[in-house]
């Protein structure tokens, strides 16, 4: 299925060229259905213009090699982006890979390979598509007997780059303890702070010896894993890959993780979208597919995907919107300050500082009823880049790298015991007991709630935390019953949004119009309009 196709220009996507380009939830390509013989009539948006090998383009490639992912990535990033949410969306069909569902059989021990209870999609969208056409939220899945609840995906990058900076962070204490405890000759214990978060402490003898007995909510090795409800994984690319295999079965073969996770030969590698993989320090999953064609377990797998599709996805995830803030209203604020003052916010930390953020841009997200229109929500979308001339026919975009405060995000990337009500039963007969805290912003739009999807709403959830949470929810318990819903109401703040229903200053669409369900009308986040290679079409 690996084939290698040139960009083949489709006279049918001419016809979808139009400027606002809506996008729905799960997409087909335009070209695999039709209506009676007439794929444009009526369905604009509906379907994806460009055929699977013209996304895929030139492949992987390199800044120089014109139509490849990393091109696009480096020189028409929000074409990329674009891109990689069509591939998020797009319904795959088994004549493109799709299945089998882990193995020929679909069946084996579930406690090597839990996902055989993850079900088979046709779309990362199938799970991910709540609200409309966004890499929201979603089903719930049987990977562990109570399930787990498909979060959602919006503000990702800035999750990645959060936990990454705050690994280097509490590796450099690491290192310091050791050349400390060198120098003196005396045992050294320093804390492990970083951002702001309280990761317990470290200590090193003069012999080069780590305790890491007092080390909190992370691994020994301190690598903190935003992904997965118990923590598990650092890296969106990594996960791209696992959830094309494990939920659609799709294998997608990898130049950057291939390489990074090589037994003989383990390299460094920096992925297009700037996460850098050091097998030095730690170990990431090596894809199922790593050579053309390779059946390496005998399950009849074989690279199905192109790495350009991988690329495109993990970029999009990267830049992906992040969650907006609707209506605060004086109740609102006030449960905001209630919740610093019963501690909620010890553990969902409110703000956070990237030191060196490597997104292209950033969409901020407000409640604006003059200027919003189907949702009164208004997007505005700020470029992070430098335009750099190093020959070619277009310029590279330079992510600034500046630092950016994270508003609202109200986690911190710790692992939390909250007690007897969210632990979960593995497969094995183990009990997973401890949970990353889960970012609150989104939270209004999410129901239902907790890492099993078991509680209807906030308050059932807010009442589920013990263990750790004991003492704060006790005293969310003794608030009065206004102030409970205070802290609802600024919590009902943090929402989802469609953005093909989102006006923004990419396309404000008609404020007072008489007809916001007008796709025209409406307005959208439109990143069509940031496109910078106009050879490259719409899409
Ligand atoms: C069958 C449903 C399903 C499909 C299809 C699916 N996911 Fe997921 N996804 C989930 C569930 C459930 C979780 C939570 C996993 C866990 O904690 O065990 C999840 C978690 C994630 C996470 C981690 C988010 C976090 O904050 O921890 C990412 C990233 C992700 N999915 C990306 C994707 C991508 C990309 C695709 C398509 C290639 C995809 N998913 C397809 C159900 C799905
Ligand atoms: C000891 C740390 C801690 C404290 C204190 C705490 N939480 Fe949590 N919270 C967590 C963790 C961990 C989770 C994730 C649980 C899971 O994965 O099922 C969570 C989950 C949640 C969720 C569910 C999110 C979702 O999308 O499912 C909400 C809502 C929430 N907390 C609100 C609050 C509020 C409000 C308070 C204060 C009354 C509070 N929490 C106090 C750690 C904490």
């Amino acid at each position: 299925m690996n084939h290698f196709h040139k960009l083949v220009a489709s006279s049918v996507t001419c016809l979808l060229l139009i400027f606002w380009a809506p996008v729905n939830a799960q997409l087909v390509e335009c070209t695999q259905v039709d209506q009676g013989g007439n794929i444009s009539a009526s369905a604009v948006g509906g379907c994806i213009a460009k055929t699977l090998q013209e996304q895929i383009g030139t492949g992987h490639g390199n800044k120089s090699k014109y139509g490849s992912a990393v091109y696009l990535i480096k020189r028409d990033p929000a074409r990329s982006i674009r891109r990689g949410r069509q591939l998020f969306q797009r319904k795959f069909s088994a004549a493109e890979g799709q299945g089998p569902r882990v193995n020929g059989t679909s069946t084996g021990d579930i406690t090597h390979s839990r996902a055989l209870g993850a079900g088979l999609s046709d779309s990362c969208a199938s799970c991910h598509g709540r609200p409309r056409g966004a890499a929201g939220y979603g089903g719930v899945v049987q990977t562990r007997p109570d399930g787990r609840d498909a979060p959602h995906l919006f503000g990702l990058g800035i999750v990645e780059q959060l936990a990454d900076e705050m690994t280097r962070d509490l590796r450099k204490i690491r290192k310091q303890v050791i050349r400390i405890a060198a120098r003196t000759g005396a045992m050294t214990t320093r804390p492990l702070i970083t951002k702001g978060i309280d990761f317990g402490s470290i200590t090193a003898d003069s012999a080069g010896n780590v305790d890491t007995s007092q080390v909190a909510g992370v691994n020994e090795n301190l690598r903190v894993l935003p992904f997965f409800h118990q923590g598990g994984t650092a890296s969106i690319r990594e996960f791209v890959i696992g959830a094309l295999n494990d939920e659609m079965g799709l294998q997608a073969v990898d130049p950057v993780l291939c390489k990074v996770t090589d037994p003989a030969d383990p390299k460094k590698k920096k992925s297009p979208a700037g996460f850098v993989y050091d097998p030095e320090l730690d170990d990431f999953e090596r894809p199922k597919v790593c050579d053309i064609n390779a059946d390496p377990d005998g399950d009849n797998v074989s690279n199905e995907i192109d790495a350009a599709v991988v690329d495109h996805i993990e970029f999009y995830l990267l830049n992906y919107f992040k969650p907006g803030q609707y209506r605060v209203t004086n109740k609102a604020r006030h449960g905001r300050q209630l919740m610093d003052d019963i501690g909620c916010t010890t553990c969902h930390t409110a703000d956070m500082v990237i030191e060196k953020d490597r997104r292209v841009a950033d969409v901020e997200t407000r409640y604006n009823p003059e200027k919003g229109i189907f949702n009164q929500l208004y997007a505005t979308a700020t470029m992070l880049t430098t335009d750099v001339d190093d020959g070619d026919n277009y310029p590279l975009a330079v992510p600034n790298e500046a630092s950016f405060t994270v508003k609202n995000i109200f986690s911190d990337f710790k692992r939390h015991d909250l007690g007897p009500k969210f632990h979960e039963r593995d497969w094995d007969g183990t009990v997973v007991t401890e949970f990353v805290t889960e970012p609150l912003w989104g939270v209004g739009t999410t129901a239902p709630y907790g890492h099993d999807g078991r509680s209807i709403n906030l308050d059932a959830v807010i009442r589920r935390h013990g263990g750790e949470a004991e003492a704060v929810t006790d005293a969310y318990i003794a608030l009065s019953a206004s102030e409970k819903r205070s802290i609802l109401e600024f919590l009902q703040t943090l929402v989802l949004f469609p953005p093909d229903d989102t006006a923004s200053n990419l396309n404000p669409g008609n404020p007072g119009t008489s007809l916001p369900q007008d796709p025209s009308e409406h307005g959208s986040i439109n990143l069509g309009v940031l496109f910078r290679i106009d050879a490259e079409g719409a899409e």
